[in-house]
């Protein structure tokens, strides 16, 4: 009775990254409540400066419409609907965009889309790039809710471009072609190249080489370039951030192909605001976004609360500086009592995670080695972090984990678990022998990398799903 739409998994959901979820969902950890939980280390959230946040509101009532100093404007507030959004709001997030680029670039804030978060920004990039069947080369490993975003309603494919750690995950010239030539052979058309920089879930910044090098690649073949931009503020030690924008400014190349997906949902930490931006040279692109932009306008209420926040300079200019100081704060602490205990790090200097190394406690460099490991992480150690093969990583063995998402005294107890997981020497016969209980418990999902059975499209992974029980049920 069903389209496939309706009745498919493209939304993602029936994946092993949300089995991680789901045993957080039904077994969260609390100090004191339910001090055995698992600990949510598998959700970037930026949470690290809210006291920051929470002060300018509290100075700034004028700028909320349910206080008595912002009453008077509900009215217009709750009356204006317009595609195009408010002109202040606009102003004062290409303002922002500009301040997180060192004042390096600017924007116009006539070319400012907004969309339901990044998540609505990529669906919308797509519609307006590509047609059904169609592909985008996209840098592995990437953000899982990409094949949620890019593919589920516009029918595009993800083509991988595979990249190692022998490099750092370089993305080379040889790893574009090579995916370009996969494509081509599949008769499938490549519309565009999507990068996220600095990298979900790597933490790394991408150097000036590397994106002149994927913006000459983009141009010579005469297709697009997409870049997720919306870590761009949680770098938090040099190198610094490089916007395609600013490349683009240096170069000789066709702007009409180059499109920014940017978000306040990492920078600000504000993913419940769904505030997401396309900010693309194309007008083309721009007057349909726009149009489009229907489907998922930003509520004008948040709009006005963002323009105002973000129109403040000072503010802004306190807040990334404490983020970034508070960020690698986290990072240090973090990757310094892993390294004490031989847990290795992707070296790293920017996001809300860290890409830790469990090679050496896998029984084999598989997937189902990894998969198995995973398991005994969140049944054993209790903390809920996501397997590298959810971000379509080629290696074995890799774990992203979210550093942010929680305090000083969460971030301690997760420590002394993943520590005590450096000391158990069975782990990789134990992980393969309990994997048969967790399946029951679980469901687990090796069946997910059966899709490399085409082109290395895995259908795994998707960040962000309705649970039986609310994702946003946590220790507090
Ligand atoms: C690289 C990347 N792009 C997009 C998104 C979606 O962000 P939003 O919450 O703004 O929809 C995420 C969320 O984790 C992400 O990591």
């Amino acid at each position: 009775m069903l389209s496939k739409m309706a009745t498919g998994n493209g939304h993602g959901e029936e994946s092993a990254y949300f089995d991680g979820w789901k045993a957080y969902a039904n077994n969260p950890f609390h100090p004191i409540n339910n001090p055995n939980g698992v600990i949510q280390m598998g959700l970037a959230e930026n949470q690290l400066c809210f006291d920051v946040v929470k002060d300018w509101i509290l100075k700034n009532p004028a700028a909320s419409i349910c206080t008595v100093e912002g009453v008077d404007s509900f009215q217009d507030i709750a009356l204006f609907q317009d595609y195009h959004g408010l002109a202040e709001f606009r102003k004062a997030v290409a303002r922002f965009m500009e301040k997180v680029r060192g004042d390096r670039v600017k924007f116009d804030p006539d070319r400012i889309v907004m969309s339901g978060g990044a998540t609505g920004a990529h669906e919308l990039v797509t519609f307006c790039l590509a047609d059904p069947g169609d592909a985008f080369l996209v840098p592995a490993p990437y953000y899982p809710g990409f094949d949620r975003d890019l593919r589920w309603r516009t029918g595009l494919q993800i083509v991988p471009v595979q990249c190692h750690s022998s490099n750092n995950y370089e993305v080379t010239r040889s790893a574009l072609e090579e995916a370009y030539e996969r494509a081509q052979e599949a008769n499938i058309r490549v519309k565009g190249v999507l990068i996220t920089n600095p990298s979900n879930p790597l933490g790394t910044v991408m150097d000036k080489d590397t994106l002149t090098s994927i913006l000459a690649f983009t141009q010579e073949k005469n297709i697009h370039l997409v870049c997720d931009e919306i870590y761009g503020a949680t770098v938090f030690k040099q190198p610094s951030f490089i916007s395609i924008s600013e490349i683009m400014t240096n170069q000789d190349c066709n702007p009409d192909l180059i499109h920014v997906v940017y978000s306040l949902s990492k920078d600000l930490g504000f993913p419940g605001f769904r505030v997401g931006i396309v900010y693309s040279y194309n007008d083309d692109v721009v007057h349909c976004a726009r149009k489009m932009s229907s489907f998922g306008l930003v509520s004008t209420q948040t709009q006005r609360l963002i323009a105002s926040m973000l129109s403040d300079e000072e503010f802004v200019d306190r807040f990334l500086a404490e983020s970034s100081q508070r960020l690698a704060a986290r990072h240090s602490v973090f990757t310094g009592r892993l390294k004490q205990v031989g847990i290795p790090c992707l070296a790293s200097n920017a996001g809300l995670f860290v890409w830790m190394d469990l090679r050496h406690l896998l029984k084999d460099p598989t997937v189902e080695a990894e998969l198995a490991l995973w398991h005994v992480i969140i049944s054993e150690v209790k903390i809920n972090v996501s397997a590298g093969s959810s971000f379509h990583c080629s290696e074995p063995g890799w774990f992203r984990v979210c550093i942010a998402n929680m305090d000083d005294e969460t971030m301690d107890v997760a420590l002394r678990r993943i520590r005590a997981l450096a000391a158990k020497k069975d782990m990789p016969n134990k992980a393969a022998g309990k994997r048969k209980c967790w399946q029951t418990n679980l469901q687990l999902r090796l069946s997910s990398r059966r899709l490399d059975d085409f082109m290395g499209i895995p259908q795994i992974g998707s960040p962000h799903s309705p649970m039986p029980q609310s994702p946003l049920v946590r220790a507090t």
